[in-house]
C-alpha cells in the first residue's frame, strides 16, 4: 500500500481531463482517492510527481490527442530520470478500457493503465508501480512493463470511492448512472463503458446531500444515459430519472437541477411532466438525436425516427414554453445523401436550439459502422459540417439575444479573465460576463442581460441583489 511521505514533501499529481462531463467527474473522484495518499492537486505537469490522462475514445480526434500528450510527458520522464527523479504516468478513461495494453505498447513510458470501472483500485496500481520503478532503478530487468486494470468488477466502483469533496462555484456534478445498452452503430461507449448501470437510489441522494453540505446550490445528474436511470430504492422499487429528479429537487439548498445526457427513446411522460413541476429543473434539456433522416437514423440503430423526437419537443415545450434545447448531430455517417442531410438541417430549423455540438463522422474501429459500405469523404463532410454549424451558431446567437433586456438569475461560478469580471450561468445555460465581486461566486444573483453574441451574454448585476445575495 502506498503511504503518505513522512519526509514532509508532498507529492503532487496533475490530472488532464479529455472528453464529456462524466470524465470531469471521474477525475474529480481519482483526486479524491488519491487525497489520502498523499497527493495535492499540481497546475501544471511540470509540478507533478503522477500525471493522469483521464481520456476520451469517442472520435478519432480524440484518442490520438492523448498519444501526442503521451509523447511529451516520456520526454519530461526522461529528463527527471537522467537527474534521478521520476514522473509516474497514467492513462484512465475511455481509451485506456478500449486499448489496454496497446497503449504502454504504443508508448512504454507509461506505468498505469486503468479503465473507468477500476478507479478505486488506484493507490494499489500505484504501489505496484513504484514496485516496478524500484527494480528498474536497481538496473534490474522488469517484468512487462505497466500496471493494468481494465476489468468491469462485479462490484461497482462507487461502493469503494470515498465520498465527494464539493462543489466548484456552487455546482456540482453528480454521476448516477454509467454505461449503455443502445448500440448505436457509431459509438464505442457500449463498449468502453460497458452495460447500463444505475446507482441505488439512496446513495444518490446520500451524495445530493453531502454535495449540498459541501456548498453545492446547483446539481447536474450524469450519465451516458441518464434518462434511462432505473435505480433500487430501499422499499426494493425501481426509481425513475423523474422519481430521482422530484425527490432531490425537494432537498434544502438545491437551487438548481439539470440532468444531461438523455436519449429520445427514454423520456418519459413522468419526466416530461417534472420539467413543468419541478421549478429547481432549470428550463434547458441536452438531447442528442444525430440526424434528422429516418434513413440514418435506422442505419445509426438510433430506435427512434425523426417524428418520435419532434414529437418530444412540443410535449416538452407545451409543459415548458422556455425550455432551451440542445443536442448532438453527426454529419457524414456511412450512406449519408444529400437529402439525408438536409433532413437534418429542415429539422434543425423546425426545432430551433439553443445551443448544439456537432461532429463529422469518425470511423471508430468495432463498431458496425466502421464497416458499413459508402463510407463518405472528408471533404463532404467538412462541407456538410460548416453548413450545419452556420445554422446551429445563428439560431444560438438568436436565443441569446432574445434574452437581452431580462433580468435573470444567473449563477456565478468563476472569475472572469479581465479583472474585476465573474462569469455566471443563465437558468439556459448561457454563459454570461458581468461586473462584480468574486464573493459572488457560487451564488445566484439577479443580472440584467445587457448584449447577446454568439456563445454568451453581457450582464449587469442588479443594483441591491449583491445584498440579496449575501
Ligand atoms: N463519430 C462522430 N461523433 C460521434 N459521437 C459519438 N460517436 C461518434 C462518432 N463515431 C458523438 C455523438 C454523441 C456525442 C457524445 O459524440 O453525437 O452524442
Ligand atoms: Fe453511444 Fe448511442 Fe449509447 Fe449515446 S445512446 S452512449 S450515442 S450508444
Amino acid at each position: 500500500m502506498t503511504t503518505v511521505p513522512t519526509d514532509g514533501k508532498r507529492k503532487h499529481v496533475f490530472i488532464r481531463t479529455y472528453g464529456c462531463q462524466m470524465n470531469v467527474y471521474d477525475s474529480d473522484r481519482m483526486a479524491d482517492v488519491l487525497r489520502p495518499l498523499g497527493y495535492a492537486l499540481a497546475s501544471a505537469p511540470e509540478q507533478a510527481d503522477l500525471v493522469v490522462l483521464n481520456t476520451c475514445h469517442i472520435r478519432e480526434h480524440a484518442s490520438e490527442k492523448v498519444y501526442s500528450e503521451l509523447g511529451r510527458l516520456r520526454d519530461e520522464k526522461q529528463l527527471r530520470r537522467a537527474e534521478g527523479r521520476d514522473l509516474t504516468i497514467a492513462v484512465a478513461g475511455c481509451v485506456a478500457q478500449a486499448e489496454g495494453e496497446e497503449i504502454v505498447k504504443r508508448q512504454p513510458a507509461v506505468d498505469i493503465v486503468v479503465g473507468p470501472q477500476a478507479y478505486h483500485r488506484l493507490p494499489e496500481l500505484l504501489a505496484e508501480a513504484e514496485r516496478k520503478a524500484a527494480v528498474h532503478k536497481a538496473g534490474k530487468r522488469v517484468p512487462g512493463a505497466g500496471v493494468l486494470d481494465t476489468d468491469f468488477p462485479a462490484e461497482s466502483k462507487f461502493d469503494h470511492l470515498p465520498a465527494p469533496q464539493g462543489a466548484r462555484g456552487g455546482s456540482a456534478f453528480l454521476s448516477i448512472q454509467e454505461g449503455c445498452d443502445k448500440f448505436c452503430t457509431f459509438c464505442v461507449v457500449p463498449y468502453t463503458r460497458g452495460a447500463e448501470y444505475s446507482r441505488p437510489a439512496a446513495a444518490v441522494v446520500a451524495e445530493a446531500r453531502q454535495l449540498v453540505a459541501n456548498g453545492a446550490i446547483e446539481l447536474t445528474l450524469l450519465g451516458q444515459n441518464v434518462n434511462a436511470y432505473h435505480g433500487e430504492a430501499a422499499d426494493g422499487s425501481t426509481w425513475s430519472l423523474a422519481r430521482l429528479v422530484r425527490e432531490i429537487a425537494g432537498i434544502d439548498g438545491v437551487a438548481r437541477l439539470r440532468y444531461t445526457t438523455s436519449h429520445p427513446r427514454d423520456m418519459d411522460d413522468d419526466l416530461i411532466a417534472a420539467h413543468g413541476e419541478v421549478p429547481a429543473l432549470m428550463p434547458y434539456l441536452h438531447l442528442p438525436v444525430q440526424s434528422g433522416s429516418d434513413r440514418i437514423l435506422e442505419a445509426m440503430n438510433r430506435r427512434h425516427g425523426r417524428d418520435l423526437f419532434l414529437g418530444i419537443v412540443d410535449r416538452l415545450r407545451t409543459v415548458r414554453p422556455d425550455l432551451a434545447l440542445s443536442s448532438d448531430f453527426i454529419v457524414g455517417f456511412p450512406g449519408e445523401s444529400d437529402s439525408d442531410f438536409d433532413d437534418t438541417m429542415r429539422l434543425i430549423e423546425q426545432v430551433g436550439f439553443a445551443s448544439a455540438y456537432s461532429f463529422k463522422y469518425s470511423r471508430r474501429p468495432g463498431t458496425p459502422g466502421s464497416s458499413m459500405p459508402d463510407q463518405l469523404s472528408e471533404s463532404v463532410k467538412s462541407a456538410r459540417l460548416a453548413a450545419l454549424q452556420s445554422l446551429l451558431g445563428e439560431q444560438a446567437r438568436v436565443f441569446n439575444v432574445s434574452k437581452v433586456g431580462q433580468s435573470v438569475p444567473v449563477l456565478f461560478a468563476e472569475p472572469g479573465r479581465k479583472p474585476g469580471q465573474i462569469i455566471g450561468k443563465t437558468p439556459w445555460l448561457q454563459s454570461v460576463y458581468a461586473e462584480g465581486p468574486q464573493r459572488l461566486i457560487g451564488r445566484i444573483v439577479e443580472t440584467r442581460l445587457i448584449e447577446g453574441y454568439a456563445n454568451s451574454l453581457a450582464g449587469e448585476i442588479v443594483t441591491g441583489a449583491y445584498e440579496a445575495a449575501a
